[in-house]
């Protein structure tokens, strides 16, 4: 038991390190869920992310499922299973995940649908832009820039995605009321750019003589597809497309290059959809329902667009290099911490190691003392008769040990217990006759026999006059005060005091006994 002792003080110190280690873990642990990989998902990712930098105690988990439902289900249930306290989710389309999104919502597990909707009304918040309205906006734009007359094309996103559904019915409803523009086909896209080249192609080679002046992607991907495919044959027609992304290759750059006609700005807004979940984990008033602002995006304000979204860039991006560098610092600061705790949990270790082997040592020291003495002296209520071996622990072997392998040391005791016990009823003797008897000088007489028995020559003595009292109070008639003076005690009182201290009990009672 007493060896068990150094390995639980490790655990416990195991334990306080990890339980610190615990401490700066983060609290909640938010799933987003993606139907798509794409630059407009990376952007919001990106958002999504930094949102966390202001809300330090949010720790994310992404999955994207590159557009297949079967995937987003997995991606969902295994989210959930790994103990997320909130879920963040597009649907890849609207009946489709639905099943999945009441599984978490129905576990208790608040579920923000954004941007895609889902067929089911179990989810705790939405947040998204109006896709009718963008589809509206862009027919009546479209409208207004044929000048009332003129042939469409339309390249619709996912069939079932909420958003290529209600951009559709946006747009129709503002062609049917401009009665001079045909929309000679709505073609079926996945949101790629391939999807588009493909069903643009197909329609080209089924419809030789028939003209576009516009074409309508219900995202810019999907714009910059039909115009590599209908360019060439149409050289006079137009491009508009859904996204109106920042970046190099996004919608407000190809507006400002002519290569788009329009854009409309879809916004990502990862800032608000991480504020949105920090609310509601947090227990605050939030809006069940959020739309978020859009903006046209046309020839007319792209530069300026342009301009003012690669100055937040830039600042995004620094803010991200800072939170890095931030990051770097915290984790220095981490290894350090965790360096000093384990430096100091060796130390408590080794100071409990040394304490315990310490008072092992000292107890054992004084066992084999005891041991000594009671052995040579042979002598008290428990040695009237020589020691027997009955007793068989670690410290009595350690005990004998040194006696059988000192043959010099047992002599040396040997001799001077048969000089003390020669002389031990005599009241005047002191240790310098005791050394004279053994033929060293009173110091050297003290240190040997401190060193074998760790006790002096004058407690040895005394210890002797005790036993030889116990013995013959036990086997003679003689009177106590007779006793303490046939031993060498001068008062008998002196005597019982220190029978007792000895052995526990006054002289009488061994006599009773
Ligand atoms: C990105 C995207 C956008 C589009 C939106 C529709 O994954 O395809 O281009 O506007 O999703 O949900």
């Amino acid at each position: 038991m007493k060896k068990l002792r150094p390995i639980s003080c490790l655990i416990v110190i195991v334990l306080a390190l990890s339980s610190c280690a615990r401490h700066h873990e983060e609290q909640y642990k938010i799933g987003v869920s993606q139907c798509s990989e794409d630059i407009w998902r990376d952007k919001q990712n990106a958002e999504l992310r930094m949102g966390t930098y202001f809300h330090g105690r949010v720790a994310m988990k992404f999955a994207a499922a590159y557009d297949s439902d079967e995937r987003q289900v997995q991606q969902i249930d295994s989210l959930v299973a790994s103990g997320i306290d909130l879920l963040i989710v597009a649907p890849n389309q609207v009946q489709t995940i639905s099943p999945a999104i009441d599984r978490a919502y129905d576990r208790g597990i608040p579920v923000i649908v954004f941007e895609r909707k889902t067929s089911s009304r179990k989810y705790t918040a939405f947040i998204s832009a109006d896709n009718y309205e963008m589809g509206r906006t862009m027919g009546e734009y479209i409208v207004a820039r044929l000048g009332g007359r003129g042939r469409v094309l339309e390249v619709k996103g996912l069939e079932g995605s909420s958003p290529a559904i209600e951009r559709h019915k946006g747009f129709m409803d503002a062609m049917n009321n401009a009665p001079d523009v045909q929309v000679v086909a709505s073609l079926q896209g996945d949101w790629t750019e391939a999807s588009s080249v493909e069903a643009t192609k197909e329609w080209l080679r089924a419809h030789p003589g028939v003209s576009v002046d516009y074409v309508f992607g219900h995202n810019d991907r999907m714009a910059m597809g039909a115009r590599r495919v209908l360019a060439p044959h149409f050289p006079e027609a137009r491009f508009c497309g859904i996204d109106g992304l920042p970046g190099p290759d996004g919608g407000i750059q190809l507006v400002r290059d002519s290569l788009l006609d329009a854009s409309y700005i879809y916004p990502t807004h990862g800032d608000r959809i991480i504020d949105l979940a920090v609310r509601i984990l947090e227990g605050e008033p939030y809006q069940k329902e959020t739309l978020l602002m859009s903006a046209l995006v046309t020839r007319d304000n792209a530069k300026v667009l342009l301009m003012q979204s690669q100055e937040l860039m830039r600042q995004a991006d620094q803010l991200d290099q800072l939170h890095h560098q931030a990051d770097g610092y915290l984790h220095e600061l981490d290894t350090q911490r965790l360096v000093i705790w384990m430096a100091l949990g060796l130390i408590v270790l080794l100071v409990v190691v040394m304490v315990l082997f310490y008072l092992y040592h000292l107890r054992k020291t004084a066992l084999q003392r005891e041991r000594v003495v009671s052995t040579l002296w042979n002598m008290g209520p428990g040695n009237t008769e020589p020691t027997e071996k009955t007793e068989d622990t670690e410290v009595e072997e350690t005990v004998r040990e040194p006696l059988a392998e000192s043959s010099s040391q047992s002599l040396f005791v040997a001799r001077f217990k048969e000089v003390v016990e020669a002389r031990l009823s005599d009241s005047g003797l002191t240790v310098d006759d005791l050394a004279a008897d053994m033929n060293l000088s009173r110091v050297h007489l003290y240190r040997k026999v401190k060193a074998v028995t760790g006790s002096s020559p004058v407690e040895l003595l005394r210890t002797a006059r005790l036993g030889r009292a116990y013995q013959m109070l036990l086997t003679t008639d003689m009177s106590v005060s007779e006793v303490a003076y046939a031993v060498g005690f001068t008062a008998p009182s002196y005597f019982t005091k220190c029978f007792k201290e000895e052995f526990g009990k006054v002289p009488g009672d061994v006599r009773k006994g």
